[in-house]
This record gives structure tokens, C-alpha cells and sequence, in this order.
């Protein structure tokens, strides 16, 4: 059972500062509100944890390991003179390989609690997608998932595991057809069909209560992670980071160390084919302050407000906007946000396969990406090694299509091997 529930004291409900907010069509504000109370009086109540945390047990194979990799450790820093210890929590080895079914498994649930009969959801690199279908599959409601039809495309694997799994995909085809777009979608449907229907949202985005009922459902990763950490390395890390997409695998890791005043936290974006390219998914890095998807936060918008279309190699990184906790934890300077390129997420991967052993998501591969430069921002402020954790939150196995055409599928020896 969580110790503190994530709430946002102090403030107006459901806003983080200046973000946050609920800025949708009338027909959805009873809903909303009727989810905030379940957030209050089923979500945070002893029962529902502990069913919740009986499935995460027994079903999606929690606590996640936590491993040190000492050889990604040496490869940053050959001198052992930055980095003392790297940790990684290990998200891909949950059931389905990601984070995303923590969330999805306690939204179904919440679901049924409220007698909703139908669950419709959206999905980017269809991890969400597939951790729906699943816990729609094993908590016996029907589910349909919108998607990207670019996405659907290049997330093939994950589109074939939803339809075994007994879920509906519809390929949205409006806009840049990827996640901005399957959202805008669901929403709709979920305009039409609210009484019915739970819309399970699959980051800590969207409005309020979804930012703070995902952080709550995905906390999870960092209350574990630091109480792993301390027992085997006897001391927190100097720095947590993580890839933010819409936000809920970083703010699910913050989350456990948001009160340790001395443990540096750490957002990566998708900065795609470079932030003067236009073609990125840089949000918090070259984004401004908006409205998308029912929640003020940062957002890539032209100068008359239009939501421009992201761009990321990484199908769970490509959305023009982000949880407005994060936009407010960087206003306020608790957190910090560094963003990585296609091609550096694609080197880090392979990075991390040739010295770990590990085939980890595009998603992830932009948290690792930066690590070597927060090792070094770390270091020169402490001025000693440092220890770092980053969540690891999900496995490339769906990414193997886009790893192969860029390379890396081939032997180590004629691909370059790590960059
Ligand atoms: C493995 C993985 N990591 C990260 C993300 C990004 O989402 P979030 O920022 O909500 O964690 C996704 C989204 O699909 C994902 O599949």
C-alpha cells in the first residue's frame, strides 16, 4: 500500500500550478467527476490495493528486479571515475513487457468496480494497447483500442497480440496518424458513449483525474525501486531518469524519490531528427504553454495555438504534449528535462544489447541515450562518482522491425556495433 497518495496539496484540484486542469466537452465533465471520487474512495482505499497488488504479484510479476550494469557503467565512464553504480528497474520483465499494465490493470479494475461494460482505449507503440487487451481479457470486458495507422504499421507485433487477446484496433487515419490523434479519437467515442464506457488512458496526461490516478497507479516503479536500492546498495541514488512520452513511467519513478530533496530527477524527450528540424517530440525542451487533450501543459504549437505534429522514432515518444505534472516539476526546477535524437535512442540500444544483454524499447533507449551527460552534470556538481537509476520500461521486441531496418539487426560486426 502506498504511504502518501500522490494528491496535489495545496492547490486547486487537479491542477500542478499553472498545468493541469479539465478542459473538456460538458457531456464528459460527470464522468470526470465521477472518477475523481472513485480515484478517493475505491483507488486509495486498503481493499482496492490490496486486490490491485495481489494482481501485480501474482499476474504481472511484481516487484520488478532491480540490476546493476556494470558493464554499461564502464562503457559511459572507462575510468570508474563518474559513475560509482548503475542501477536499472527492470519494467520489461512485467507481463506484456512494459510499464503500461500496472496502469491498465488498476484502471480495468476500477472499471469494474464502477459496473462500466465496455473500455476503450488509445495506444502509441501499442504497449498500453496490449496491457489493456490484457487486463480486458483477464478481467472478462470488451475493449477496443484506437490507433495510429502509422502506428499500426510500425507496432505490427503489438497490433497481432491485441487482436489474439480478443480487442478490437481501429486505425485512426486523421492527422499525422499517430497517438495524438488515436486520442483524439477515443475521446470522441468516449463523448458518445460515457455512460457505458471507461476511457483508460495510458499516461499520466489528459484531464483531470487521469495525471494524478495514472501517477498513482504507476508509483509503483519508484516506491519499489528505491526501497531495492537501498537494500542492496545502501544508499539512494544521486539521480533517477527516465523517457517521457506522456510522463508516466518518469513520474511513476519520481514519484518514490519527489521527497528526497537530494536525489536529482531526470525527464528524456524524443528530440527526433533534431529540434531545428522541426520533425521532434521535444515537448518540455521547445514546446510552449497550451491546451491539448483536456489539460494545460507544455505543448509544440504554431504561433496561433494549432498543435503541431510530433515527430519520434520511438511510436510511444510521438505526441505534441506531455503530463502537466511534469510541465510544472520543470517550471519549478524539481526536475529537469534533456531530450535524445532517433539516432542516438537507436545507438543507445544497441549500446545497451552488445554490453548488457539487454533489447530494450526506442521508448527507453532515449533515457539511456543521455545518461552519460547526467553522469557528467552529476559528477561536476557533487564532485564524486555517483550512483544513477533509470527505469528500464519496456522490452524492444515490438521495436525489432525498426532495429533491423536501421542495422541493428545484423551481426555486431558489420553493424557498427555500440556507438
Ligand atoms: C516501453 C515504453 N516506454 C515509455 C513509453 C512512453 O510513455 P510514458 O511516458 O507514459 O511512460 C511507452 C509508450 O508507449 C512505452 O511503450
Amino acid at each position: 500500500m502506498a504511504d502518501a497518495p500522490s494528491t496535489v496539496a495545496g492547490e486547486r484540484p487537479g491542477y500542478f500550478g499553472e498545468f493541469g486542469g479539465r478542459f473538456v466537452a460538458e457531456t464528459l465533465v460527470p464522468a470526470l467527476s465521477e472518477l475523481e471520487q472513485a480515484y478517493q474512495e475505491i483507488v486509495l482505499s486498503s481493499e482496492f490495493q490490496a486486490e490491485w497488488r495481489g494482481l501485480l504479484e501474482h499476474y504481472v510479476g511484481r516487484p520488478t528486479p532491480l540490476t546493476s550494469a556494470e558493464r554499461l557503467a564502464r562503457a559511459l565512464d572507462p575510468d570508474g571515475k563518474m559513475v560509482r553504480r548503475l542501477w536499472l528497474k527492470r519494467e520489461d520483465l512485467c507481463h506484456t513487457g512494459a510499464h503500461k499494465i500496472n496502469n491498465a490493470l488498476g484502471q480495468v479494475l476500477l472499471a469494474k468496480k464502477l459496473n462500466k461494460t465496455r473500455i476503450i482505449a488509445e495506444t502509441g507503440a501499442g504497449q498500453h494497447g496490449v496491457a489493456t487487451a490484457t487486463a480486458c481479457a483477464m478481467l472478462g470486458l470488451p475493449c477496443e483500442v484506437y490507433m495510429g495507422a502509422v502506428d499500426v504499421e510500425r507496432q505490427a507485433p503489438n497490433v497481432a497480440r491485441m487482436h489474439m487477446l480478443g480487442t478490437k484496433v481501429i486505425a485512426v487515419q486523421s492527422g499525422s496518424r499517430t497517438l495524438k490523434d488515436a486520442m483524439n479519437e477515443a475521446l470522441r467515442d468516449w463523448v458518445t458513449n460515457v455512460r457505458t464506457t471507461h476511457y483508460c488512458v495510458g499516461s499520466a496526461a489528459g484531464p483531470h483525474p487521469y495525471p494524478v490516478l495514472v501517477a498513482e497507479l504507476q508509483r509503483v516503479i519508484g516506491d519499489e525501486a528505491r526501497a531495492q536500492v537501498l537494500e542492496r546498495g545502501g544508499r539512494l541514488p544521486d539521480a533517477v531518469i527516465a523517457c517521457v512520452g506522456g510522463g508516466s513511467n518518469a513520474i511513476g519513478t519520481f514519484r518514490g524519490f519527489q521527497g528526497d530533496a537530494d536525489v536529482a530527477l531526470y525527464g528524456v524527450e524524443a528530440s527526433g531528427e533534431g529540434i531545428p528540424s522541426g520533425k521532434h517530440a521535444a515537448t518540455l525542451t521547445a514546446g510552449r504553454v497550451g491546451v491539448l487533450h483536456g489539460s494545460r501543459t507544455k505543448v509544440l504549437s504554431d504561433d496561433n495555438g494549432q498543435i503541431l505534429e510530433a515527430h519520434s522514432i520511438s511510436a510511444g515518444l510521438d505526441y505534441p504534449g506531455v503530463g502537466p505534472e511534469h510541465a510544472s516539476l520543470q517550471a519549478t526546477g524539481r526536475a529537469h528535462y534533456l531530450a535524445a535524437s532517433d539516432e542516438e535512442a537507436l545507438a543507445a540500444a544497441a549500446e545497451l544489447a552488445l554490453t548488457e544483454g539487454l533489447i530494450i524499447a526506442l521508448e527507453t533507449a532515449h533515457a539511456f541515450a543521455r545518461l552519460g551527460d547526467i553522469a557528467r552534470i552529476e559528477f561536476e556538481q557533487r564532485g564524486r562518482p555517483v550512483d544513477l537509476l533509470v527505469t528500464l520500461s519496456g522490452r524492444g521486441d515490438k521495436d525489432l522491425a525498426t532495429y533491423t531496418a536501421h542495422g541493428l539487426g545484423r551481426h555486431p560486426a558489420g553493424s557498427g556495433g555500440a556507438a
